[in-house]
């Protein structure tokens, strides 16, 4: 019904019901080492390989994010719950002082440790979306760190786990 589109509210529950993994952008812009938690992460082209993000224009980090010039999809394993809560709480501590372990990436942002794959890009383009913007990563480096295990996953509001489908 058209009507229901003019709930928010409403909104957000319906595209909470596709389900997605969890992911943490990491990004470097001068001396501010960042982190964020983000489930809008999308491949978006396998030639030239490029990823988007979607960033809330309220996000705290969003003057950040206008600077960036690279950054890095870190990809939550179901064991990784803190991680995620980490950086997906409002005044998120920066990467060094998380406690999180890390180490120094390709594009000069870290590689959060633990987790069950990155990709490392470099800015590709912007795009206004509405009350967010969508931001292109171009891959210039990935990893598959835990090939046997399984992902965080976020539907309907809440963290999930794979169960096998019947
Ligand atoms: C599972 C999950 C997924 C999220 N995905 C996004 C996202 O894709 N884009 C975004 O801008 N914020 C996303 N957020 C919210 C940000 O993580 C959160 O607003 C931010 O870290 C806190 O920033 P603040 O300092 O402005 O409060 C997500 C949060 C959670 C828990």
């Amino acid at each position: 019904m058209a009507d229901t589109v003019q709930d928010p509210r409403l909104f957000r529950d319906t595209m909470g019901r596709f389900a997605t993994g969890v992911t943490v952008l990491t990004f470097a812009v001068g001396d501010e080492v960042r982190g964020m938690t983000a489930n809008s992460f999308t491949s978006l082209s396998l030639d030239p390989p490029l990823l988007l993000v979607c960033i809330g224009r309220d996000v705290s980090t969003f003057p950040l994010w206008e600077r960036v010039d690279s950054f890095v999809v870190n990809i939550l394993g179901d064991d990784q719950k803190a991680v995620s809560d980490i950086f997906a709480r409002h005044g998120a501590p920066p990467v060094p002082d998380s406690g999180v372990a890390y180490h120094d990436g390709a594009v000069g942002a870290p590689v959060l440790d633990g987790t069950l794959a990155y990709a490392e890009c470099r800015l590709s383009a912007r795009y206004e979306g509405g009350d967010h913007t969508i931001v292109v990563g171009e891959v210039v480096n990935f990893s598959i760190e835990r090939p046997n295990d399984q992902p965080l996953l976020f539907f309907a509001g809440k963290y999930r786990t794979l169960s096998p489908a019947s």
